[in-house]
């Protein structure tokens, strides 16, 4: 579904209260995939900050080798070039960093967003909590040194037409808030939030990730676990640890640590409150 105004460079330039992020910029008709083109400009040698948005793309790509669905004219595709001074092992908790700063400005529209560890951004619709965004962030390291790293952050802002095989878990922030939002102001909104929080995490590493993510964890949701090393369990999301990892409670009250994996939401409990 096509019927928000097209996304413009200029309006995106004059909303942004930045210094590095978002001051280098494409902005691309399509393109197969914004993360693949923001390291293609990474290898040659594009400064921190720089931003690839693309209003379609044909290769949109998720975690776990999903795809994307990535239709012109209605939501965000953009990836966001860093060149964090930290060492390749505090790297994945920028994917909460990102999830913080965009739920910032989510709040911000008037929604009340929860964020699913590790990625997934959620709003609550009439049949329950549904995803409105992903982060998928991707990185080029040698043994302890990063070279560069890519966020990429998808988000369904206008889309009214889902589909059929995502309409039971998804949703966007048209159909969540009523009302149509302006693609530029929401972009710009998400790199004025993710600066500073960026730039004190690049100083104090991941707790700064973690701070500022907790506010809006989905902490209280019943969640199907796969974590890869055993078989997949039901357990509430409970916290997270100093360096970004979760811990969920299952149904004997034993607690473990999740490292990596998939966190799928299970029936309609709502999260707690932060
Ligand atoms: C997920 O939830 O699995 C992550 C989705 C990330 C999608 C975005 S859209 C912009 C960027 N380019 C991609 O190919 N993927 C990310």
């Amino acid at each position: 579904m096509n019927d928000g105004p097209p996304l413009s460079f200029s309006a995106i330039s004059a909303a942004l209260r930045t210094s590095r992020m978002g001051r280098q910029m494409e902005l691309l008709a399509t393109c197969p995939s914004t993360n693949d083109r923001a390291a293609e400009l990474a290898r040659q040698g594009a400064p921190e900050g720089t931003l690839v948005v693309a209003d379609a793309q044909t290769g949109g790509r998720g975690r776990l080798g999903r795809t994307w669905h990535s239709p012109a004219g209605a939501n965000l595709y953009l990836s966001l070039l860093l060149r964090p001074t930290r060492p390749p092992a505090d790297v994945p908790p920028l994917t909460l960093l990102a999830g913080a700063a965009l739920a910032g400005a989510v709040a911000a529209l008037g929604g009340e967003p929860r964020l699913k560890w590790p990625n997934d951004v959620l709003l609550r619709g009439p049949e329950g909590w549904r995803k409105t965004a992903g982060i998928l962030t991707e990185m080029a390291s040698e043994r302890d040194r990063v070279r560069h790293v890519v966020v990429g952050i998808g988000v369904n802002v206008n889309l009214t037409a889902l589909p059929a095989e995502l309409s039971d878990r998804a949703t966007s922030l048209r159909l969540a808030l009523g009302r149509t939002i302006a693609r530029d102001a929401l972009l710009a909104e998400l790199l004025n939030l993710f600066e500073p929080l960026y730039d004190a995490f690049d100083r104090d590493g991941p707790a700064v990730a973690v701070r500022a993510w907790r506010p809006y964890a989905a902490f209280g949701l019943r969640c199907r676990i796969d974590a890869g090393d055993r078989p997949a369990f039901e357990a509430v999301l409970r916290d997270v640890d100093d360096v970004g990892n979760l811990i969920v409670e299952d149904d004997s009250g034993t607690r473990t640590r999740v490292l990596a994996g998939d966190v799928t939401v299970v029936g309609t409990t709502n999260p707690d409150r932060p």
